[in-house]
């Protein structure tokens, strides 16, 4: 067996000492309060049957991409998901790309130039941050969902810049945060950029089924699209499936394709994951879509009212998402409550630092439209007990 380097044993040792070792969990039949499916269309059956009848319609019977996008891989479907997007979310253009991750990569490693600046929200996802390293441009972060402190950061950070420079400014959020749950103040952050001439961009994955008319996102309810250069939206959470599109001009479409190497250079998606997207989507604007989101919506209000008769709010960070956050401070106390909780049958994440900062550790509880009245009532109420 080959000898496994000592300064990468060291880290693992590092890890396992601070009890954040991870490891992958085995998947059982717990009730769930972890997972990103919202409303429940990773496990819908219809949306599962109208694939397969979608792409027997369409007489595909093809497995693979057979390549990347610019190659071989561009399938029709591609072509019908983009436009259905496009109409869907009211943007100009959609460029489907093989997850979010692989689209903020792509997007933030290919967007703003050398000389440019960037300033994101210290808790954004760590695919923008990623993105961000991979490019040209000084980054600098401001405080979770602080207007005030963003514009002081671009003011300390313009001023430390040549006036020569042809410098862009990029200002990037989240409309639902996924480790706290929270909203930054759109309206103003949208205002803020339009008026100082700042290309705004928001990553919409936990916002898109969940907020919006017929879970069209964040921005859409509040009629923002037109004012944002770039939404991410990714499939894998309320969606139920796999992958994400950046929408915005189509300049930008342009742009992206030839530029952004997590787009060009990797195999596209299959068909059957296309027809996936496109079948969640069109479920999503039936009657019964429309159900799993008030389902959603009425948990999401009887967990916060539980919260409140058991006194529990001022241990969750204030948030009218899927997401509700209790913060537990250190990895040891919030991993044994889990541990707890799934003694009892309930599944719900402890996120530990280093993946949010040390004493900001949490239990993340992801509510669902097909959970019950009855496990929330009862998973809050052993949270109580062990807290
Ligand atoms: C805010 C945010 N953006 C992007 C991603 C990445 O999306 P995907 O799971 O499709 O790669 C995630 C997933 O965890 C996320 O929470």
């Amino acid at each position: 067996m080959q000898i496994f380097p000592n300064k990468l044993q060291q880290k693992l040792s590092e890890r396992a000492k601070n009890n954040s070792l991870r490891s992958l969990p085995i998947t059982e039949n717990h009730i769930d309060f972890s997972s990103n499916d919202y409303l429940g269309f990773g496990q819908n059956e219809d949306i599962y049957a109208n694939t397969f009848h979608y792409l027997l319609g369409k007489n595909i019977s093809q497995n693979g991409a057979t390549g990347s996008r610019l190659i071989s891989g561009n399938h029709e479907l591609y072509t019908e998901l983009e436009n259905y997007l496009t109409n869907f979310h009211q943007v100009e253009s959609a460029l489907v790309f093989n997850s979010g991750y692989d689209a903020n990569i792509g997007f933030f490693s290919a967007v703003p130039q050398r000389n440019d600046l960037v300033f994101y929200d210290e808790s954004i996802h760590a695919s923008i941050r990623d993105g961000i390293k991979m490019g040209n441009a000084k980054s600098h972060k401001f405080k979770h969902n602080d207007l005030e402190d963003l514009s002081s950061k671009i003011e300390l950070a313009v001023e430390g810049q040549s006036k020569e420079l042809d410098t862009d400014i990029y200002i990037v959020t989240e409309s639902v945060f996924s480790m706290d749950g929270d909203s930054p103040d759109l309206r103003a952050f949208s205002e803020f950029c339009k008026s100082n001439g700042f290309y705004f961009v928001v990553d919409e994955a936990h916002a898109v089924g969940v907020f919006g008319r017929k879970g069209t996102g964040l921005v859409q309810e509040l009629e923002l699209q037109e004012q944002i250069f770039a939404r991410i939206i990714t499939f894998g959470k309320a969606m139920g499936c796999h992958g994400a599109a950046v929408l915005g001009s189509t300049t930008l479409k342009s742009y992206l394709l030839n530029f952004s190497r997590s787009f060009m250079y990797t195999t596209g998606l299959p068909p059957h994951t296309l027809a996936t997207i496109f079948s969640a989507y069109t479920f999503l604007g039936i009657s019964n879509g429309i159900t799993e989101q008030e389902a959603l919506k009425e948990n999401i209000s009887v967990f916060k009212g539980k919260l409140n008769t058991l006194g529990l709010s001022k241990n969750f960070i204030p948030s009218e998402s899927a997401i509700q956050s209790c913060v537990i401070s250190g990895n040891d106390k919030v991993k044994s409550i889990s541990k707890k909780l799934l003694d009892n049958g309930f599944n719900v994440k402890a996120i530990l630092s280093p993946t949010v900062a040390e004493g900001e550790e949490r239990l993340r509880f992801c509510l669902h439209s097909f959970n019950t009245k009855e496990e929330i009532g009862f998973v809050l109420q052993l949270l109580k007990n062990h807290l």
